[in-house]
């Protein structure tokens, strides 16, 4: 065995880690939130993704077409369709986000985001990065807010869930030395942690809730999360009408399911990685992966979209229209609460509830459809 250490990987090392140094640096900048309820013209862009993703977003945007009558023809909202942020043409580009795609992305003010399939490390396709991971780097998406409720529990949960950093930053830029080794990265930042646990506090105090978890495994990722920690309890001090705790993310996995405790946990912030694993399961205690969405908030952009993912078995198993749309209708809620429209939030929220309590969205073929589904929604509106 050669125990040399190629002078390659050093040098790959080195890069990354001035890269990073450089986003660390950028990052203390800062910038101003976009305040959309006095804008003049609000573009949401439609971005449909892959597998069941162009089913759920075709009833969605029936329902905003509703919904949004009046804004659409006055010409304050604008609905765009983003075209070409599929898996073929990604391929086909060798990019995770074509640039084309991208630009008009950009053009955009918040987004409505389907799943994007990434393509495994099998699957004899192009290594190409996860699509919504880029999006979230490159529209600097920091806060991944994820609301999960359960009133006949007494459940109320928000998790804000870093979002450009972690397991996340380097995720595709991993080295395999050699067969024997392989090596990922972590990163964590002094700006990028302050923000998300400003933005989780921030929160809290919005709306009159008393209590933060922040969640890590500061034991064993000791430089890391350890920093996440300190930052996050640092941050807290501003907020002394709080009571802030700590969990490790083993024992907060096992607390969501504990019913004894539960209930009293209200705002969660994590890191990256924790709050992707943690969130499916708060998700499936609500009722399932199809029924949580998920906004991403940047300073100036925003994307909201399902937190489930394409479903590829669904489309081979030709049951694509039975993909239950509640998850990306949650995440239009969301998007109409950012823009400051409380009120069609709050009715399409109500419509969505009624039609995952009516019908039986299984996923399977004798389940219902998207298209029945959004029948009720519109009904209800
Ligand atoms: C999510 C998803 C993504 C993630 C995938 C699709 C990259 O699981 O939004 O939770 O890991 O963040
Ligand atoms: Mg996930």
């Amino acid at each position: 065995m050669n125990n040399n250490i190629n002078k390659e990987y050093l040098k790959m090392f080195e890069q990354l880690i001035k890269e990073q140094l450089e986003r660390a640096e950028r990052l203390k900048t800062g910038s101003e939130f976009t305040d959309y309820t006095s804008a003049s013209k609000i573009v949401v862009g439609i971005i449909p993704g892959d597998g069941i993703g162009p089913v759920i977003m075709n009833e969605t945007v029936k329902v905003l077409n509703v919904l949004l009558t009046d804004e659409i023809k006055s010409g304050r909202i604008e609905l765009r369709p983003i075209e070409g942020l599929t898996l073929e043409n990604r391929v086909a580009k060798g990019e995770t986000v074509p640039s084309d795609v991208l630009a008009a992305i950009k053009g955009c003010d918040v987004l409505l985001k389907g799943p994007t399939t990434t393509p495994d490390k099998n699957s004899g396709l192009p290594n190409l990065e996860s699509a919504n991971v880029t999006l979230r780097k490159e529209l600097d998406l920091f806060a991944n807010v994820r609301p999960v409720s359960i009133p006949e529990l007494g459940i109320d949960w928000t998790f804000y869930r870093e979002n450009t950093e972690g397991e996340y930053s380097l995720g595709s830029k991993g080295i395999v030395i050699s067969d024997d080794l392989s090596v990922d990265f972590k990163v964590t930042t002094m700006a990028g942690t302050e923000r998300i646990a400003r933005a989780a506090f921030e929160f809290a105090k919005a709306n009159g809730k008393t209590r933060v978890s922040i969640v890590t495994k500061a034991n064993i990722m000791k430089k890391t999360d350890g920093k996440f920690l300190d930052l996050c309890y640092n941050t807290a001090k501003d907020y002394p009408g709080i009571k802030t705790d700590d969990w490790y993310v083993d024992i907060m996995a096992a607390n969501l399911v504990n019913e004894d405790i539960r209930a009293g946990f209200q705002v969660f912030v994590l890191p990256n990685l924790y709050g992707d694993i943690i969130t499916d399961e708060a998700a499936q205690i609500q009722g399932g992966v199809g029924t949580a969405g998920s906004a991403n908030v940047g300073a100036k952009y925003a994307m909201f979209e399902a937190i489930h993912g394409s479903a590829p078995r669904m489309v081979a198993d030709g049951i694509a229209d039975k993909a239950n749309p509640a998850s990306i209708m949650k995440a239009a809620v969301m998007l109409l609460r950012h823009i400051g429209m409380t009120e069609k939030a709050d009715k399409l929220d109500i419509a969505v509830n009624t039609a995952a309590n009516a019908l039986n969205m299984s996923g399977t073929a004798d389940g219902n459809s998207a298209r029945e589904f959004s029948e009720i929604v519109l009904k209800s509106i």
